[in-house]
């Protein structure tokens, strides 16, 4: 599955191998404790409950750039966000909130019904963009980040079809 938006220039689709380092780099680029470089590699082909989603640009420049990356596991009813980066010079341009329309609409179709994530107490963006996706904070792992001894604000959202309904309405996934 994928589709294409912002007129072709950028399409959401699932992740493949021949994205790995593309991914690895926005992710080096993105959070001071990047994932070891098989993570995603495991990720893409021997975790069955793991699905992958980049955002691939396409400008007449440049073609097939892998722009974002979004990484989600399904545990029963519950998907978990495992990662999430855009690329620093895509960012603030819609691309985080769509990855997460895809993530949360697959993990939908799969069964889920509440999400969750761990997210830097002091990254303010990020949660302002699981806010807008219904997220609120529910505990605090206290010194969880081990580069700096950071909290992780733990956020969940629940009944989540409801949020995506919301959402879509107003999105161009539903044009
Ligand atoms: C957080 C991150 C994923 C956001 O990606 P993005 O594509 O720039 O986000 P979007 O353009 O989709 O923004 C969606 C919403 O997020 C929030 N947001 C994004 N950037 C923000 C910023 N700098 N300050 C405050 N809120 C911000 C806003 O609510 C925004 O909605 P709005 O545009 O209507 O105000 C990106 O900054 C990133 O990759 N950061 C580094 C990695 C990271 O922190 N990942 C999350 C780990 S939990």
């Amino acid at each position: 599955m994928s589709i294409f938006l912002h007129a072709d220039t950028l399409i959401i689709r699932p992740m493949r191998q021949d994205d790995l380092e593309q991914v690895g780099a926005i992710d080096r680029i993105s959070f001071s404790i990047p994932w070891p470089k098989k993570a995603f590699q495991y990720e893409l082909n021997d975790n069955p409950r793991s699905t992958l989603w980049v955002a691939e640009a396409n400008t007449p420049g440049r073609k097939n750039q892998v722009v974002g990356v979004i990484v989600s596991w399904l545990i029963l009813d519950e998907v978990h966000i495992a990662t999430l980066a855009i690329h620093p010079n895509h960012r603030g341009k819609g691309i985080a909130q769509r990855l997460i329309l895809f993530a949360l609409q697959d993990a939908v179709k799969k069964g889920a019904h509440q999400a969750t994530l761990e997210v830097r107490a002091n990254n303010i963006p990020a949660q302002e963009l699981y806010r807008g996706f219904g997220f609120i904070v529910v505990g605090r792992k206290v010194r969880y980040y081990r580069d700096n001894n950071e909290d992780a604000l733990v956020m969940t959202a629940t009944e989540i079809e409801q949020i995506l309904g919301g959402r879509l309405a107003n999105s161009v996934l539903s044009n």
